[in-house]
């Protein structure tokens, strides 16, 4: 798969894609980056590739006609139009389903804002999808397409190994994973859980996914109100609901 990134800061992208996980597959040829520096494509004779906003208000903005000429040299150089994403906090929220499903294209262009922001105008002649990483605001969008790319990319055919994609990951039914542990058995003072010793595999698997619904019941309410329960779920869940009461109990109240 292949990221084109438009961007005014090309380094940055380029030293964080460049190690790891991601270097290794880049190396192997599982995924491939062009890193384009929108300022290359200015045709104005200081160099500008922003101005102030029409109508007033704080900041600059990025103009529309480097950005249009960067993508139309891209556009042309591949004879077809990739699909394209603009990275702003005004986007859809990106979440691990978009990762898989970006996952399946064979080239994403994306294209990193600065300043206030981009003239709409680029945004609606490229057909720009927005997105979001989160809801707080960062300086560029360098970060964000550096996130997605990340998280695409571990999903693109060939890039983890057998070993790194696992069988169950966060997200996969709406849950958190599990909590893990590795050598050694105690660690000051505090012991794996005697399950994960016991070398029986349903057994796991059964705590695991217990593990999993607390976790998320905890810390991520939204996502628990989309897992689908089974019959077994519900059984722990109210076993636990009445454990919990149970302590509440022996709890002396204070006004
Ligand atoms: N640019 C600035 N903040 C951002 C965010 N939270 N998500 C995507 N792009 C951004």
């Amino acid at each position: 798969m292949r990221f084109t990134i438009l961007t005014l800061f090309p380094e940055m992208i380029e030293q964080g894609l460049s190690v790891s996980i991601l270097g290794r597959a880049r190396e192997k040829g599982f995924i491939s980056f062009d890193v384009r520096n929108i300022r290359d494509y200015t045709t104005e004779r200081h160099g500008h590739v922003d101005d102030a906003p029409y109508g007033g208000g704080a900041g600059m903005l990025m103009q529309a006609d480097p950005i249009l000429r960067c993508y139309r040299a891209v556009t042309e150089e591949r004879g077809r139009a990739p699909r394209v994403v603009y990275v702003t906090p005004q986007g859809k929220q990106f979440t691990q389903a978009d990762a898989k499903m970006f996952a399946e294209e064979e080239e994403l262009l994306i294209l990193c804002g600065h300043y206030e922001g981009v003239d709409e105008r680029a945004l609606q002649l490229l057909s720009a999808e927005p997105y979001s990483i989160g809801d707080y605001v960062l300086t560029g969008g360098e970060l964000p397409a550096m996130v997605m790319v990340d998280a695409i990319s571990r999903m693109a055919p060939g890039v983890l190994s057998n070993q790194e994609s696992g069988e169950i990951e966060s997200f996969e039914g709406n849950l958190l994973e599990y909590p893990q542990y590795t050598r050694p058995e105690v660690y000051e003072g505090l012991r794996v859980p005697s399950v994960l010793l016991s070398g029986d595999h349903k057994k796991v698997a059964q705590w695991r996914r217990e593990q999993a619904l607390l976790r998320t019941r905890e810390r991520r309410p939204d996502l628990f109100s989309k897992v689908e329960l089974t019959k077994a779920d519900c059984k722990f869940l109210r076993e636990q609901a009445a454990k919990e009461a149970e302590k509440n109990e022996d709890r002396p109240l204070y006004f």
